[in-house]
């Protein structure tokens, strides 16, 4: 009988929700806290920890590192290339709070056994300013190993693996733990908790991807990521911010595969059908979203949408030329054949391994196509759109700042008592959960995971009471979150084909629709990222027609169920966003995505951030506009736009 389900009742004092490269940094730090304070420490993953969220299949680079202690480069430096790629709009409280620790964690990934490339004088190999090459196919195993070290060893805490967290127990406006389901047993996890942190990824497939048919479930963000950060957050009452920030990856295309070692290490260019180079051939274009169309780097959205216009002009497809890129770096050794082909050889590999070692179905389908890419180049294209705050996206929950970093004028706006806490008391947030700190990746993740960690367990130090939990309310998430079993037990034999049946959805159905929906009106593949103000309200209210039927979600099994909440937790993800890009009447991000309707940056009104804020007791959306302010002085360019 599926309903016969075992309660599970845990008490701690710190959660940690996921398993992630911020979870994972934050086992490490929160041990060491909660052991000198007597305090228990819980790490909840819906998967294995040591193959678990986007790292899973390993990466070939660490894409934050900041190089403070030889003077590379400076924290500023860093703040001002995200600001930067941002078009301006960061919290820089947050970015110096991470780029200042980052150094530290990427020193304990060598130590823990990462092996991190160097050079004949044995200093880090950069692939950019900021990126460290790696042989990073076993990155997520060595992470885990310490977090699990650091949690089990001394007994300061555990770790439950395979249980699916669907959302928050609140007390009040405290945090008071989390609700969740076994996907192997037949087990209803309950956790209460004196703060929770929240580190559970960002989402895929809320838009249709590109990747459909025979390669459905193929995508650049990790499929098993689908949005319950977000779903946690929102569903708490947390502010959100920069829910209108999808971030659109130019990836190899139809297996993703990353570009950064092409354009950084490499050196590559990508250019159009006709041979042009989009860079160089649509440079004017950039004036039109000066001032930050003429800082370098050229930010991620104005790389894509320079792209974005050659396509749409019928100049696709673009190809990375990759063995124009590698017969550049060779030609030096060209009068010497043996040294040549030694040369080549070393390339040929180290192309190969960048894809081995993240993106191993990018390598196979090189393989099963014949591309050998010293010999030919390789198509790319804008992938659909992910939210995925870590990276060059940004959205997440409204956090506060570290106190030491605030300005009097700051202090105000972007502190509230404890480092990456959100706007719910006792909830924290690190890595994609987090937002308005972009371009963290996986260093940074782990770090500000750390960082939240550390003041979870002084918050817990300082509140040391567990809130209360209303059990009628846990009954009732219960019977809610298990009801698709019933659903379906109760009506499958109905109809001849289970999958067709009046009374229920299938959660794969549902997705479905959720990413039809997205995919043309909010802006996906098939709408060219360009949508406008009558599209946007029609999404939403498609969008609520969906939301009424996910109470018809029906589920087989345990795995099912899963994928049921998982896209109930997209459902959610899709709302903030279609709200957040109506709320701001301007094309934002383009390269992200285009306001037909309104196809300008609104000048006097560019600087500020799009927060929002649900409230479950009386199903209503606020929306609000937070100011930019700076802890480091912007470059005078940009004081022309009076931010
Ligand atoms: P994740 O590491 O994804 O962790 C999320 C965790 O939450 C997982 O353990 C997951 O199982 C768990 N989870 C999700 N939902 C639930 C739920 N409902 N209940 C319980 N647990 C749940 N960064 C770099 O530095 N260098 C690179 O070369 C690089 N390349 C990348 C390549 C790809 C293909 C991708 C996708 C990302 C890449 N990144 C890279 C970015 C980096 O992986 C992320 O920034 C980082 O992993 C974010 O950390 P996180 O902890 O927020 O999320
Ligand atoms: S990955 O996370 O999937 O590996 P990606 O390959 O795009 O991402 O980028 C890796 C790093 O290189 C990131 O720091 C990204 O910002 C940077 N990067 C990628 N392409 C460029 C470019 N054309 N110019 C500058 N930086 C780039």
């Amino acid at each position: 009988m599926p309903q016969q389900f075992e309660d599970v009742v845990v008490e701690t004092d710190l959660l940690i929700l996921g398993g992630g490269m911020a979870a994972c940094g934050a086992a490490v730090e929160a041990a060491y806290w909660a052991k000198q304070n007597g305090l228990k420490v819980t790490l909840v993953d819906k998967a294995a920890v040591d193959r678990s969220g986007a790292v899973a299949m390993g990466l070939s680079a660490i894409n934050q590192y900041v190089g403070l202690k030889d003077g590379t480069n400076t924290v500023k430096d860093y703040v001002e290339y995200v600001r930067n790629d941002l078009m301006g709009i960061t919290r820089e409280d947050l970015v110096a709070s991470i780029a200042r620790h980052v150094d530290s964690t990427v020193h304990l990934f060598e130590k823990w056994g990462l092996p991190i490339w160097k050079d004949e004088n044995g200093k880090y190999v950069h692939e950019g300013r900021w990126q460290l090459m790696i042989n990073g196919e076993s990155y997520k195993v060595v992470v885990a190993e310490a977090a699990k070290n650091a949690l089990l060893q001394d007994g300061v805490g555990e770790i439950y693996e395979r249980v699916f967290i669907v959302g928050p127990l609140l007390d009040g406006n405290r945090i008071a733990g989390a609700v969740g389901f076994s996907v192997r047993e037949n087990k209803f996890y309950v956790f209460k908790a004196k703060a929770v942190l929240v580190a559970m990824g960002g989402a895929v497939h809320v838009f249709k991807p590109r990747s459909s048919g025979e390669g459905m479930g193929r995508a650049w963000y990790p499929p098993w990521n689908s949005g319950s950060s977000a779903y946690f957050t929102i569903q708490a009452g947390a502010e959100m911010t920069c829910q209108e920030v999808r971030f659109i990856p130019v990836r190899f295309k139809d297996a993703y595969g990353p570009v950064g070692a092409w354009f950084l290490l490499f050196k590559s260019r990508a250019t159009n059908s006709q041979g042009g180079n989009y860079m160089v051939e649509r440079r004017d274009e950039l004036e039109k979203w000066a001032p930050y169309g003429r800082v370098k780097p050229i930010p991620a959205n104005l790389r894509n949408w320079l792209g974005m216009l050659d396509i749409m002009e019928g100049k696709g497809p673009i190809y990375m030329r990759t063995e124009e890129a590698i017969g550049k770096l060779a030609e030096q050794y060209k009068d010497d054949p043996r040294a040549y082909k030694k040369k080549m050889k070393e390339l040929e590999n180290e192309a190969w391994e960048d894809f081995l070692d993240m993106t191993i179905s990018q390598a196979l389908l090189w393989a099963a196509t014949n591309v050998q890419p010293e010999q030919k180049s390789s198509e790319i294209a804008a992938a659909e759109p992910y939210f995925i705050g870590s990276h060059s996206g940004a959205s997440g929950a409204w956090v506060s700042g570290p106190e030491d970093l605030q300005t009097e004028e700051t202090k105000e706006e972007y502190f509230w008592g404890y480092a990456n806490m959100s706007t719910v008391t006792g909830l924290f947030c690190a890595g994609d959960a987090s937002g308005a700190s972009s371009h963290k990746f996986s260093s940074g993740s782990h770090t500000e995971g750390r960082i939240a960690a550390k003041s979870a367990i002084q918050f817990i130090v300082e509140n040391n009471q567990m809130p209360n939990v209303d059990e009628a309310e846990v009954a009732a998430l219960k019977a809610k979150i298990l009801k698709p079993l019933s659903t379906f037990e109760q009506h499958s034999n109905e109809t001849t084909d289970p999958d067709i049946n009046p009374n229920y959805i299938r959660p794969r159905m549902f997705m479905f629709r959720l990413q039809k929906i997205m995919d043309e009106y909010a802006g996906g593949i098939s709408a060219q990222f360009s949508t406008n103000e009558s599209q946007l309200s029609r999404a939403l209210e498609l969008l609520q027609f969906l939301k009424e039927d996910s109470d018809k979600l029906a589920a087989e099994n345990l795995h099912e169920l899963m994928r049921c909440w998982e896209n109930v937790h997209r459902m959610w993800q899709a709302e903030a966003h279609v709200r957040t890009m109506l709320f701001r009447e301007e094309t934002r991000w383009p390269g992200y995505y285009f306001r037909a309707d309104r196809p300008k940056m609104n000048q006097d009104e560019w600087l500020c951030f799009a927060n929002c804020k649900y409230d479950p007791r009386t199903n209503s959306w606020e929306m609000i506009k937070r100011p930019v302010l700076h802890i480091f002085p912007q470059p005078k360019e940009h004081e022309l736009l009076g931010g």
